[in-house]
Formats: C-alpha cells, structure tokens, sequence
C-alpha cells in the first residue's frame, strides 16, 4: 500500500481536500474546527485512492477527479464521526486521536458529521475539466450509496441486528451494505470523472462490491485482533456492543480465508479493464494483510 503511486494520490488528497471546508463567517468556528479535525488527523484514504485511481484506469486525468475522491472522503469521515457517538458504537478513539466528540461535544460532532455530508455534494459541483452529465450521474451514485439503500441502511441493519442471533446472508447484507455501498461509490465516481464506459462502471462496481465485504471482514478480525495503538480506534468493541461479525460467525481463521475469496473475486472483475490493473491488484491484496 505504500508504492510511489499510492504516496503521489495520497499527497494530493491531503492537500487539496481541505479546499472543500468551509471556513464559518459568523463565528461558528467550532463547526468548521470539528470537520478539519476528523478529516485532516489521519485516514488511510483508500476510498478517494480508488476514485482517483479508476479515473486514471478509464484513461482520465487523474487529477480531474479529486473534487469526486474529496467527497467520497468527506462522506466517510462523516460516517465514522456518527458511528463513533455514544448512541451509536460509543467509541472515544478514531485515527489514533480522541474520536470527535471527545474533543468537540456531541452536538459538534453530529453537526461537523453533518455538514462533511452538505458540502460533499458542494465538492461534487465543484469539478472542474468533467462533463456535466457525469457530475450529475456522481452526485446521484454518492447519494445512493451513502443513503437508505446504502451506508445508513446498513447502519441501521447494524444497530437493529445488536444483542440477536443474525444470519450470514444477514450479515452480508449488513456490511455490503455500511461499508460496501461507499467504496462502490467510489470506484464508480472515478469512471465517471474518467467517462468510463457502462461495462467499465460495471466492472468497477463488482470490484468493489467483493473489496467492501473483504475489507469489512478484515475490520471484524482487527476488533478482535488488532493492536489499539497501530489501529487508532478501540479493539474489542463489536463484542462490547454484542454485533454479530464475521468472526462471532466463523472465527478468525475462516473469516480471513472468505476475506482472501471476496479479495479474488474483486480482482477477477478486473479483467473488464483493458489498461494496466496491477495498482488495484496490489491494493486489493495488501488490505487483507493490513494492521490497520
Ligand atoms: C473504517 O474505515 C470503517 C469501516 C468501514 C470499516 P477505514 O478503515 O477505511 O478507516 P480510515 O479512513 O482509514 O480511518
Ligand atoms: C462502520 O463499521 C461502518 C461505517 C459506516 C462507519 P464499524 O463500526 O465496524 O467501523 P469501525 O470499526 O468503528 O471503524
Ligand atoms: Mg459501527
Ligand atoms: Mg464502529
Ligand atoms: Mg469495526
């Protein structure tokens, strides 16, 4: 995970995703403080790598998709603040810092969550060098990705499925669907600023659909497994929470072997690309080896 490329996208993610922050005019500074905060302390970054790199995979610019991969980042960071909150998986650590309402309060945190969500879609508007047409198709696939039939669905699906016995179709639908639905969104938007063609967002989609179950499965074993200080969030809190996870349901070792099944099937659906995959290839298979 830690090639040239990588360091190049990530260099430019960092750099240019606070431009789409806003800074508070009417002194509500904390606002824009709790969203900086979340977004600049850390983050592997693996959505908007693979928006930017998808693009690049269509034949675009990859530069031309960072308002897109911004988004994408903005929205999951919003996800994380949320899931971090006492009402949901009461956790006080994220990215190696105290988690956002543990700085800022909760009604910061669900408002700083709040507003990365707004201004995601004003990032989306602010691409520049794409086709009208695809900023539009972006901002629909980011919000149904990221909505009821999405990440909150599966939010939901997560929280209602505490403390009960839940079945492994249950359970997939479950992650397909908290952490599955955003990378999809992901990889699609990075066809769009590329103007991929229907069997390249196709592709991408089904890549993604197998990388979120593996990498969710892998996020299930590192709450059991995972060393706090190199994971930068609690370990131990699915448990805490009674959440059936792919560990509760097969124990590590078979939870890692699905992981590698998803992760295979993710980079067969690559074979639809005709241009150079080994990024992705690589990618895909140093997350199932990943410590955090
Ligand atoms: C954590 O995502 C939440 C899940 C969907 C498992 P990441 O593991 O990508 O978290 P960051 O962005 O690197 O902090
Ligand atoms: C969260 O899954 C997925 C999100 C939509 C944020 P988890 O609750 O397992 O993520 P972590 O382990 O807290 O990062
Ligand atoms: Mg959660
Ligand atoms: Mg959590
Ligand atoms: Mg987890």
């Amino acid at each position: 995970m830690t090639n040239d490329k990588y360091s190049v996208y990530l260099d430019l993610i960092n750099n240019r995703i606070r431009d789409y922050i806003p800074v508070s005019v009417y002194g509500q500074d904390v606002v824009s403080e709790a969203m900086n905060y979340s977004v600049n302390i850390g983050g592997k970054r693996i959505r908007p790598v693979l928006t930017l790199e998808f693009c690049n995979l269509c034949c675009g610019e990859y530069e031309k998709a960072i308002s897109f991969a911004a988004a994408v980042e903005m929205i999951h960071t919003y996800s994380l603040i949320h899931d971090d909150l006492p009402c949901m998986d009461n956790d006080d650590m994220r990215r190696g810092q105290p988690s956002n309402h543990k700085k800022f309060g909760e009604a910061n945190a669900l408002l700083a969550g709040d507003a990365l969500l707004t201004h995601a879609f004003s990032a989306i508007c602010k691409a520049d060098g794409i086709d009208e047409i695809n900023i539009i198709k972006a901002a629909q696939v980011l919000s149904e990705c990221a909505g009821v039939n999405g990440m909150i669905g599966g939010q939901v699906l997560d929280i209602k499925n505490e403390g009960k016995a839940v079945s492994s179709d249950e359970l997939i639908t479950t992650h397909n669907l908290k952490t599955g639905a955003l990378i999809k969104a992901a990889c699609v938007l990075g066809c769009l600023a590329g103007n991929g063609t229907d069997k390249q967002i196709e592709a991408a989609g089904e890549y993604a659909e197998n990388l979120g179950l593996a990498f969710q499965v892998i996020d299930d074993i590192l709450d059991v497994t995972g060393d706090e200080a190199t994971l930068g969030k609690p370990v131990g809190s699915d448990c805490e929470n009674e959440k059936t996870t792919f560990v509760t349901l097969y124990g590590t070792e078979k939870s890692f072997q699905i992981a590698k099944e998803y992760t295979e099937k993710a980079v067969d659906c690559l074979k639809a690309f005709e241009t150079d995959t080994s990024f992705l290839k690589n990618l895909a298979f140093s997350l199932i080896e990943r410590k955090s």
